[in-house]
């Protein structure tokens, strides 16, 4: 039965901590945020995961009635207690810049309460070159031990998607590097208790660590290309859905949906991971950082879509916004799309009412009803699609809706025009 500790209980820390839970290993879970401790050990978190057809929430209960998961906010202690550390601390990007602090910081407290024999296996997506020129020097240091003699380091990218993470991490190939042959083996076992799929040795951990930031960043380019022929369309006449959907028929051709942005914590700050790199190697990524651009200009498209169908003066509309979740399905709202087409509105003056039933987070914006969000409201921008958001009772929308033709921004392809216009509103879509 291994010790695991596993640093970060967020989006992928705790649901990994419970697949190995799952498969026997006890397992520690170390969070800085003593609210999301006190809540784990309580059973309670608001992650919409599933594996085998139970909930996050049911199989978080499991584990504690059966002790093998526990969340405490002491890094040393659960040092002492575990012989298998895995990092899953990430790295926040504000105003494109990266913080690589707080990973630093437990990188710290893992070399501190290191022994000899302990296997650290870095999941974090990280700067290329991280886990060697940074964490390796800070382990060694703080432990007073040798890396791939004394204790063991190897780097493995972590590729889930939210809301698939349970079934990802069986299912999903991985790839993985060490320091050391010792060090890749020992990692290679310990994944090998959950992940089924392949596992690929890669030659050094820089490749793994470049390969995932490159896997996020060639998803925002996909996204952007899309994006910039939805604004081309849009000027042409023609339905961009319809277009991709013709363009894809072709059988090289796979195209992405255009979408109101692109939010979360993976592909957004993915750019911001190889810029330092490239900027260091003089390496131009010029392409890379006009397609991040285009994916930040999109809530500012969506918000003059609303505005430019807007019948009364800004300040005098009201607007609903639905789904305030980065993506379809999700709870997560970092950096969400919606967030920022919410604040383009606001500062246009108008009123802005957003229904999220799956959302945690706080906002002053945010009503806690359907009925709340549309009650006035002149337009709808639908945003993300959720469960808990009845889309379909567009009778009940006209009752509650300002009487003059309302009009809803549908960036999601979610309604049938014809429909739409039967039941007196009007459509946009991207
Ligand atoms: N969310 C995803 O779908 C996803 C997918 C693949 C990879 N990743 C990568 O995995 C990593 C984690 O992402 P996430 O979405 O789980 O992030 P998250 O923000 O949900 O979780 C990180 C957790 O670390 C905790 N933390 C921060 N500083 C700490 C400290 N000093 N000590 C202990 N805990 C601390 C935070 O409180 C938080 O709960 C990131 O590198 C991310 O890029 C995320």
């Amino acid at each position: 039965m291994k010790k695991v500790c596993m640093f970060g209980l967020g989006f992928v820390g705790l649901p990994l901590a419970l697949s190995f839970a799952m498969r026997g290993c006890q397992v520690t879970g170390v969070d800085i945020d003593e609210q999301l401790v006190s809540d784990l050990n309580k059973g309670i978190t608001h992650h919409l995961e599933f594996y085998e057809g139970k909930a996050i929430q049911e199989i978080l209960q499991n584990q504690l009635t059966q002790d093998r998961f526990r969340a405490i906010s002491d890094g040393s202690a659960a040092m002492r207690e575990s012989d298998h550390i895995i990092v899953t601390i990430g790295i926040p990007v504000e105003e494109h810049k990266h913080d690589i602090g707080p990973l630093l910081e437990v990188c710290r407290t893992v070399g501190t309460g290191l022994k000899k024999g302990d296997l650290v296996l870095i999941r974090s997506t990280v700067i290329p070159g991280t886990t060697r020129d940074l964490i390796l020097p800070l382990l060694e240091e703080t432990s007073g031990l040798k890396a791939g003699q004394d204790f063991y380091l190897a780097y493995s990218s972590e590729r889930i998607a939210e809301g698939r993470a349970f079934h990802e991490f069986e299912h999903m190939p991985a790839a993985l590097s060490g320091i050391n042959a010792q060090s890749t083996e020992k990692a290679m076992e310990l994944m090998s208790l959950v992940t089924r799929a392949h596992i690929t040795q890669a030659s050094c951990m820089e490749v793994v660590e470049a390969s995932k930031v490159i896997e996020n960043i060639s998803r925002d380019v996909d996204i952007a290309m899309v994006n910039e022929f939805a604004r081309f369309c849009k000027a042409m006449g023609i339905d961009i859905f319809e277009v991709v959907a013709v363009a894809n028929t072709h059988q090289r051709v796979q195209l992405l949906n255009p979408g109101p942005g692109v939010g979360g914590y993976c592909l957004p700050n993915a750019l911001f991971y190889l810029l330092p790199k490239a900027e260091e190697l003089g390496v131009d990524l010029n392409l890379l950082t006009t397609a991040r651009q285009v994916n930040e200009a999109m809530p500012r498209y969506v918000a003059d879509l609303v505005l430019r169908n807007l019948q009364v003066a800004p300040s005098q509309g009201k607007i609903a916004v639905l789904g305030i979740a980065m993506k379809d399905y999700s709870n997560d709202d970092r950096m969400s799309p919606a967030l920022a087409v919410i604040a383009c509105l606001q500062q246009s003056g108008c009123k802005v009412e957003a229904f999220d039933p799956a959302v945690p987070s706080c906002y002053d914006f945010k009503v806690d009803s359907l009925t709340g969000a549309l009650t006035g409201a002149h337009g709808i921008v639908l945003l993300s699609l959720q469960n808990g958001i009845e889309l379909m009772n567009l009778d009940l929308f006209r009752e509650l809706m300002a009487p003059d033709l309302p009009f809803i921004i549908d960036t999601k392809n979610f309604y049938d025009p014809a429909l739409l216009k039967e039941k007196g509103f009007r459509l946009e879509r991207l």
